[in-house]
């Protein structure tokens, strides 16, 4: 079984009787992204993270990539609050929607430059990046500290822990897992790269996003179902392991990509499909750079392998899905899509070319975008 990043799963998880010791403190609303990441630090989804950034971790995150003792680390994990009367010492309680959630010992109070985390995280300033208006809009100090998660709030369909999932891949006896992850309804790109990885692994599993996403991204029930619809008709299912990522999506694009195989390798994959523009929005990234940013780190710092693909197109020639490495025919025989392009299409009233979505994932999403259940 593959280490926990850091070498030991985090576990901040306490008992409900915590929240009635909580009733004198203070307490701090967290927004989405914030209690999404209280309950994956919590779980130890964010291993070796016990707590919310102090300053030292979180400069040297953004700066370097790694946490003060090095450990690779890409996105900064904060809590925000614009309290002037909290201090260092003070121990407070979280909340989500009003409720305690968790409860954390401020070590550290600080300020923060909005625009510095957005050029480097995001590699841009432009507040139509929707993480560099999120940045923008969140406030003034930053408070780090160790946390500990009283209740997991979110209530996900296929949830499983990181110890969860390990427990599982042990028991299969998968000895190499790659993970995929995703925000967007199943295409046969995402099927072609997923089952390629397979074939040189034991398992897959696939770990679809679910915590905040940007305006119009697939609600997460619809995505779940064509992944649920496309696993019982296409995919071996002792093969694949399909459970849900809390987490929020930043569009970060490379660091994101990085972040993203360190989290999947706490669930217990060895290794991680990086495909073409990996958590990119609009042309905020090259193609390929969430492929790039992997060279600047040594296999034994990262401890998940990442497997890289090409853009995957269908090809009418080949009569199969294929990329540029394996496919010698000319554009013009060539189906290429994307998950933007199927849903700005479909939202249309239009429809797709059959070979880029499965039948059963079509009608999906058919229903979905026009309300129209019938061709
Ligand atoms: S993402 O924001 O989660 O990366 P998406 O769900 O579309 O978006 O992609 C999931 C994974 O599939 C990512 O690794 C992405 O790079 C890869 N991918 C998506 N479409 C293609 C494609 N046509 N060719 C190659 N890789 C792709």
């Amino acid at each position: 079984m593959v280490e926990p990043h850091g070498g030991k799963l985090v576990n901040r998880c306490f008992g409900k009787e915590k929240i009635e010791e909580a009733e004198e403190m203070e307490s701090v609303e967290l927004d989405g992204r914030e209690s999404a990441d209280l309950e994956l630090i919590g779980y130890g989804a964010y291993s070796p993270l016990q707590g919310f950034m102090c300053r030292d971790n979180y400069e040297s995150v953004l700066e370097r990539m790694r946490l003060k003792d090095g450990t690779v680390w890409s996105i900064p994990v904060t809590l925000a609050t614009d309290r002037k009367d909290l201090r260092e010492g003070d121990k407070i309680i979280l909340l989500t929607n009003g409720k305690p959630v968790g409860r954390m010992k401020i070590d550290e109070k600080y300020r923060w430059d909005k625009e510095k985390e957005a050029l480097y995280v995001y590699g841009t300033a432009d507040a139509s990046h929707p993480s560099v208006s999120y940045t923008c809009l969140r406030k003034e100090f930053l408070i780090g500290g160790k946390v500990e998660l009283i209740t997991i709030s979110k209530n996900f369909k296929h949830f499983l822990t990181p110890t969860e999932t390990r427990s599982i891949i042990e028991k299969k006896g998968w000895k190499k897992v790659v993970a995929f992850q995703t925000r967007n309804a199943l295409h046969r790109a995402h099927e072609y790269i997923q089952k390629c990885a397979l074939e040189a692994c034991d398992g897959l599993m696939i770990q679809p996003l679910v915590g905040e996403r940007k305006k119009g991204d697939i609600p997460v029930d619809i995505m779940l179902k064509t992944y649920e619809v496309a696993i019982e008709n296409y995919y071996n299912k002792d093969r694949v392991l399909l459970c849900v990522l809390p987490a929020a999506m930043h569009y970060a694009g490379p660091r994101e990509a990085i972040s993203h195989a360190i989290i999947r390798k706490n669930y217990g994959a060895t290794h991680f499909i990086v495909g073409r523009d990996h958590a990119g929005v609009g042309n905020f990234y090259g193609p390929y750079d969430a492929q790039k940013i992997f060279y600047n780190f040594s296999r034994e710092e990262l401890g998940i392998e990442p497997i890289f693909f090409e853009n995957a197109f269908y090809c009418k020639r080949c009569g199969s899905m294929a990329t540029e490495k394996t496919c010698p025919h000319h554009e013009s025989d060539r189906v290429v899509f994307s998950g933007t392009m199927i849903r700005e299409t479909l939202k249309s009233g239009k429809d797709v070319p059959r070979e880029v979505l499965r039948k059963e994932v079509y009608e999906i999403l058919k229903v979905h975008y026009t309300g129209i259940d019938k061709d």
